[in-house]
């Protein structure tokens, strides 16, 4: 198939890339950008390890046309370790042991980061509601759940 020009914005930063139009957005942010920091797990859309956030809603990018995003704004894990929600989080998993082989981590933190922007006091319920398509296969989810609450609790302390 000829490749097609993608115009969109990755991280704040306006991109350009050549791409095939049946390809992934996990397959151009990883392999064209080189932003490994988005995981390829299951690839079939179970996972959540490539959670990315277009126009600051989660979506699997490895059963997302990349072509999809052309115009739009697209978040990976490594622009959210310069946003002070997605920063906040992750010194809470740290904290909480939330991390331990860290595979799924950028897929959490990048879901919870558009859970959290939308309400800073969602309830536990709703956390794990948001979070049913992410899969930890190491912490059984307690240090997760713990380290939401964390971060939850200290942005409503200030
Ligand atoms: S790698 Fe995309 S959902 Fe598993
Ligand atoms: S920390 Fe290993 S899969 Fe979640």
């Amino acid at each position: 198939m000829s490749a097609v020009e993608l115009t969109f914005t990755v991280n704040g930063r306006p991109r350009v890339v050549e791409i095939d139009p049946a390809e992934t957005l996990l397959g151009v942010l990883r392999d064209r950008l080189g932003l490994t920091g988005t995981k390829e797990g299951c690839n079939e859309g179970e996972c959540g390890a490539c959670t990315v956030l277009v126009d600051g809603l989660p979506v699997d990018s490895c059963i997302y046309a990349a072509a999809a995003t052309a115009g739009r704004r697209v978040e990976t894990a490594e622009g959210l370790t310069h946003d002070g929600l997605g920063r906040e989080l992750q010194a809470a998993f740290v904290a909480a042991g939330g991390v331990q082989c860290g595979f799924c981590t950028p897929g959490f933190i990048t879901t919870l980061v558009a859970v959290l922007r939308e309400d800073d006091k969602p309830s536990e319920e709703d956390v794990r509601t948001a979070l049913a398509g992410n899969i930890c296969r190491c912490t059984g989810y307690s240090q997760i759940l713990d380290a939401v609450a964390a971060t939850i609790s200290g942005r409503n302390e200030r």
